[in-house]
């Protein structure tokens, strides 16, 4: 004998259930089917605007782009006590907007110490400030870097020395083939002038800044 207490089971039959307007055979009720198409519509339009966006903002994080050395001079055009500027293509596939002033000069060991590595045999200096990113320029006569734009001043080695900078000016990395000097990508440094990746200006690096400040995927413009 069934048990009262149990309920039938619910018949997936509209018209079973006694939905007022049904027909017979009909297992989705009019206003789920519509309710469902309006979602799905949403979901659409919504995809259509959110998944270029995506794709543009981390797109990047994806590509994989080897590294590129640009061949800027013979190892012996560049002495150790001043800068030498050479014209660098920092962006390919712009024409000239992609290139750049990049200050060469060989290490220094009285001033920039022992050769880390390969890629410190020589310096290479990018002329965005580390302020808002204003093209800085090397006054030999006072063996300094100064940005016309706010008084930024650096030293010898493109350390702050003055204004309103934030860190030292950024660096290429460097290496030697067969007695050319070949610059990479760029990178940030801090005040001890440890390497960093690439930062935006304005993001300092040192102390909690380096954590403040994470680079970004994108950040690799001179
Ligand atoms: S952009 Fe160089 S000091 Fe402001």
């Amino acid at each position: 004998m069934p048990d009262p207490r149990r309920k039938s089971p619910k018949s997936k039959y509209t018209e079973d259930r006694m939905i007022p307007g049904s027909f017979e055979g009909e297992t989705v009720t009019r206003r789920r089917f519509m309710v469902g198409s309006a979602n799905l519509a949403g979901g659409v339009a919504a995809a259509a605007f959110v998944l270029p966006a995506l794709g543009f903002a981390v797109g990047s994080v994806f590509e994989r782009q080897p590294t590129r050395w640009e061949d800027v001079g013979s190892v012996f055009q560049f002495p150790d006590d001043t800068y030498v500027p050479v014209n660098a293509s920092v962006e390919i596939g712009v024409g000239e907007t992609g290139k750049t002033t990049v200050y060469m000069r060989k290490h220094n060991p009285q001033l920039d110490g022992p050769v880390k590595d390969e890629y410190d045999r020589f310096m290479a200096i990018s002329t965005r400030c580390a302020h808002l990113g204003c093209p800085v320029r090397f006054v030999e006569a006072a063996e300094r870097f100064i940005c016309p734009c706010h008084g930024g001043v650096y030293d010898f080695a493109g350390k702050v020395s003055g204004g309103p900078p934030v860190r030292p000016l950024d660096r290429f990395y460097t290496r030697v083939a067969n007695d050319r000097v070949f610059i990479g990508p760029r990178y940030s440094v801090n005040s001890e002038l440890q390497r960093f990746t690439p930062r935006d200006p304005g993001e300092p690096l040192d102390g909690i800044g380096q954590y403040a400040y994470p680079a970004r995927f994108t950040t690799a413009k001179p």
